[in-house]
């Protein structure tokens, strides 16, 4: 299916959610790569698709720049690299939670010309030229609320939940960072969802499976790294509502989170400094720049290799005021990278044995990520599953962007859209370690959700415990070099207590019970701690089942319903009664001693920084709007002060105020020469209210004498209108008297709009009199405006009276004189009824 057709089916689930609900809240998917934003608003109404950013791209550059104190994003910002190479930040998915002293920073500094320094948290910030650092989570929470604000526009309202894609592999650590940027970037996360995940989440929504389950591979080779994805599809029925609905099962994943685009980028650019030096003599890896310049070059390059058996490189003064130029073929690239080439396939293997299935069982392997499409890529994966399995068949760039909205929407149950349920899994081990009661230096290590727990699992662990201990989340692995082993540690607090009491109330044995969680978002966690302890029969709650126990055979048959409803509440109680009296809930403190997520007020002070920065902006911008007004507007002036006698400006105005103009024109020109750079907002407009003041006077009496023909007309119009009115109705008023037939309207009625009219009249004659004696350069005798607020009145009087109703004329002629004179000369609809009845 073409990814039109696709994106018109989708349409379809989407709008025709929207006819059932109202008011729904949109949800945000964005995949955040280490090259590019991929973006995607689920809003009902709004066709469903990628979002595009300010330039109509489908995709953003993952970059974020300063040019000076201009910050910029997507392209813009990637633009800049080589002129700012210490301002332009880009790759910061290797940063996501990497403590400073780890590899794969040291990985980053080798592509990028940013400065590092390190947080007091131990993780990473980047530092401008000017000093200012941000912090990984800061500089990504920009980068989101930047595409917040795209999605925003284009719903026409907030945007508040999200659902981002992490690789697979992403730690507690890595989750965490992402975690925190969105909440700083003033968004709430709905959910984490594996990339290789939401892409099966996407292949499912357009096909069919049958309840025989269908294994495929999801490979996807993205910027930073390569993963392989073993999925499964089947039909399933819900047992409940018996509606059918699709099962994704992830089965296992495998990855290499070194190998990817960037890793091929790097070898190229590596290409490019060897032929530099080699012609140059100069060591062009001195100068950030340059090796800026040669990085985006790389790209570029590696684009060109892609269909193409050489490629020239050629970069205009890249340094050392040396315009670069050299041929870079294929076969001298793949040799580069031969290496790489059995790591490109590896993911495959390792996650089909993470599956516990073979390439056998496979129906496909489904290629996704931009370097899916580098040719030594394809050949690697084809060479190692063979070519008759790889499949084409989803948007290489989109299907995770679009996978996870459809993910999210299905979990924010707001849309109607095909029911696809989703399980996933953990790729780490993670242990829980405590120390043993009775020999308090040996510690225990329990595999409490191996590798391959399934997202949403919950693990009561149970301990013979009196004090208060705790217990550590780790992994027992490495899960990448230099992370901390370590997640988080929980103090189970109150043991003591809660066990005397149990013991007290005649508890044998009491133990106290830990969940350990995975979330539907891979993150792990302790809840739910309680010291538990089954009470004998002979105790309260022994002497409490006797008491309500078969009681309802006692109890009067009053009202059955309601005691019905009676019976059910002690039921209730009575349980409630006995869980409280044999568990007592414990509280659980967590403490990071490795590294943790930020804490709540590390966020908030974030989120406040990103705030002044955008508020900072705001009025920055509208300073130079005002600035560029007074200038515009000092240019008008200018303008009409010069442009001779024959203009209306001129016309209509004296010579003592073209001077106090000119003057103060003057001087309003040498004050934004002198301070217009630094005067803020509110003196710019200051110094232009000042001159409007005196231009003001001038302009409003050319508008006058241009309005003035048009308002005299309109006056005229309802004078008229009213005389002739008057002239016809009296007549008729008259003649109705003759034939004694009730009339419209009463002689008072008339009289009032005749005075009205000529008060108009003589108002409207003495001004038009006046007028004619004012000159163009003075301030009017009578104001439009006026004139049509006095000719409105009397329209309206005037309307009132033609609109009032016929009086009715009665059926009986007979008695009519009587029945007119009691329903007066204004018979309404009541008064008319009143008559009926009287007779
Ligand atoms: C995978 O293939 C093997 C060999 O053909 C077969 O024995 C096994 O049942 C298959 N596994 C599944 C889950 O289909
Ligand atoms: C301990 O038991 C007493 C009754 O024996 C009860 O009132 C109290 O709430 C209990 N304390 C806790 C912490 O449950
Ligand atoms: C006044 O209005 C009438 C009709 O609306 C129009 O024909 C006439 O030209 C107008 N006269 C002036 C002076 O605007
Ligand atoms: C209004 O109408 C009266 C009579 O119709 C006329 O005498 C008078 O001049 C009119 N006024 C103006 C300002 O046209
Ligand atoms: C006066 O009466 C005539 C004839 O019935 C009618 O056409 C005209 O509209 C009436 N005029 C007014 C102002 O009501």
């Amino acid at each position: 299916m073409s990814s039109l057709s696709l994106r018109r089916v989708l349409t379809l689930f989407v709008l025709f959610a929207a006819v059932f609900e109202t008011s729904l809240a949109s949800v945000l998917a964005v995949d955040y790569g280490s090259d590019w934003i991929k973006a995607s608003l689920m809003k009902p109404g709004v066709p469903f698709d990628v979002l595009l950013n300010k330039d109509s791209k489908r995709k953003i550059q993952s970059t974020v720049a300063w040019k000076k104190e201009e910050r910029l994003f997507g392209s813009d910002a990637a633009n800049i690299a080589s002129r700012f190479p210490q301002d332009s930040f880009s790759s910061l998915k290797y940063l996501q939670g990497a403590p400073f002293n780890s590899d794969i920073v040291t990985y980053f500094t080798s592509i990028s010309t940013a400065q590092i320094s390190e947080t007091d948290r131990k993780t990473v910030a980047l530092k401008q030229s000017d000093g200012t650092e941000w912090s990984t989570e800061e500089l990504v929470a920009m980068q989101l609320s930047y595409v917040k604000k795209l999605a925003e526009d284009l719903a026409g309202e907030q945007v508040n939940e999200v659902v981002l894609t992490v690789p697979p592999y992403f730690s507690q650590f890595e989750r965490d960072s992402v975690a925190d940027a969105i909440e700083i970037a003033g968004l709430k996360t709905l959910a984490l969802i594996n990339d290789g995940t939401a892409v099966a989440v996407n292949y499912a929504m357009t096909r069919t499976f049958s309840t025989t389950p269908e294994y495929h591979v999801i490979y996807d080779a993205g910027a930073s790294s390569t993963r392989a994805t073993v999925v499964s599809f089947s039909a399933a029925e819900d047992p409940k509502t018996k509606a059918s609905y699709t099962q994704i099962n992830v089965l296992g994943a495998g990855y290499d989170r070194n190998t990817g685009g960037t890793e091929l980028d790097l070898r190229l650019r590596d290409i490019l400094i060897d032929s530099f030096i080699s012609k140059h003599r100069r060591d062009i890896r001195k100068d950030n720049r340059g090796m800026a310049k040669l990085w985006k070059e790389a790209g570029r390059v590696k684009t060109i290799l892609s269909a193409n058996s050489d490629a020239m490189s050629t970069v205009e003064s890249v340094a050392f005021d040396i315009d670069f130029k050299a041929k870079v073929t294929r076969t001298q690239f793949e040799n580069a990278c031969k290496d790489l080439h059995p790591r490109f396939a590896r993911p495959i293997h390792d996650a089909l044995a993470n599956a516990e299935l073979s390439l056998g069982n496979i129906s496909s392997v489904i290629l996704t990520g931009g370097s899916s499409r580098t040719p030594m890529v394809q050949a690697a994966v084809k060479a190692a599953v063979g070519e008759d399995r790889i499949a084409l068949n989803v948007n290489a760039d989109e299907s995770a962007v679009l996978g996870a909205a459809l993910y999210g929407a299905s979990l924010s149950r707001q849309f109607k859209t095909k029911d696809i349920r989703v399980t996933d899994v953990l790729m780490h081990d993670v242990q829980a370690s405590y120390l043993a009661s009775n020999t308090p230096t040996r510690t225990i290590h329990t595999a409490v959700l191996p590798r391959g727990s399934k997202h949403g699992a919950r693990k009561t662990l149970t301990f013979k415990r009196q004090e208060d201990f705790s217990v550590v989340l780790n992994y027992p692995n490495e899960v990448m070099s230099g992370f901390p082993r370590e997640i988080l540690e929980a103090n189970i607090i109150g043991i003591p207590e809660a066990i005397g009491n149990l013991t007290e109330r005649g508890a044998i044995d009491p133990v106290i019970k830990a969940t350990v969680v995975l979330s539907e978002s891979g993150f792990v966690s302790v809840r739910d701690a309680l010291a538990y302890g089954e009470i004998k029969d002979d105790s309260i709650t022994g002497k409490l089942k006797g008491l309500f126990g078969g009681g309802g055979d006692q109890v009067p048959e009053t009202d059955f319903e309601e005691e019905a409803e009676k019976n059910e509440k002690k039921e209730k109680s009575k349980k409630a009664l006995a869980k409280d009296q044999s568990s007592i809930p414990l509280e659980i403190e967590i403490v990071y001693n490795a590294q943790g997520p930020m804490n709540a007020a590390a966020k908030r002070a974030s989120r406040d920084r990103l705030r002044a920065l955008d508020n900072l902006e705001v009025s920055r911008q509208l300073r130079e709007e005002a600035h560029n007004t007074l200038e515009g507007y000092l240019y008008k002036l200018r303008d009409l002060l010069d442009d001779g006698p024959e203009t209306p400006f001129t016309k209509c105005s004296q010579h003592s105020e073209r001077q106090t103009l000119s003057k103060k024109l003057s001087e309003t020109i040498a004050w934004l020469h002198d301070e217009g750079e630094t005067a803020d907002t509110m003196q710019l407009w200051e110094k232009r209210t000042g001159l409007e003041i005196l231009e003001k006077p001038i302009v409003h009496r050319y508008k006058e004498i241009e309005a003035f023909p048009q308002a005299l007309n309109n006056s005229q119009k309802w004078n008229w209108s009213t005389r002739l009115f008057l002239t016809e109705a009296r007549e008729n008023v008259t003649a109705d008297a003759i034939a004694g037939v009730p009339s419209k309207w009463t002689s008072e009625d008339l009289d009032g709009l005749e005075k009205a009219l000529q008060e108009h009249e003589v108002w409207l004659n003495n001004g038009v009199e006046r007028q004619k004696r004012t000159k163009m350069n003075e301030d009017p005798a009578i104001e439009t405006k006026e004139m049509r607020e006095r000719a409105k009145t009397l329209e309206q009087h005037l309307q009132r009276l033609v609109r009032r109703k016929a009086p009715k004329v009665k059926k009986t002629p007979a008695k009519s004189g009587e029945a007119s004179g009691s329903s007066s000369a204004e018979p309404t609809e009541t008064g008319d009824r009143q008559g009926h009845d009287e007779l």
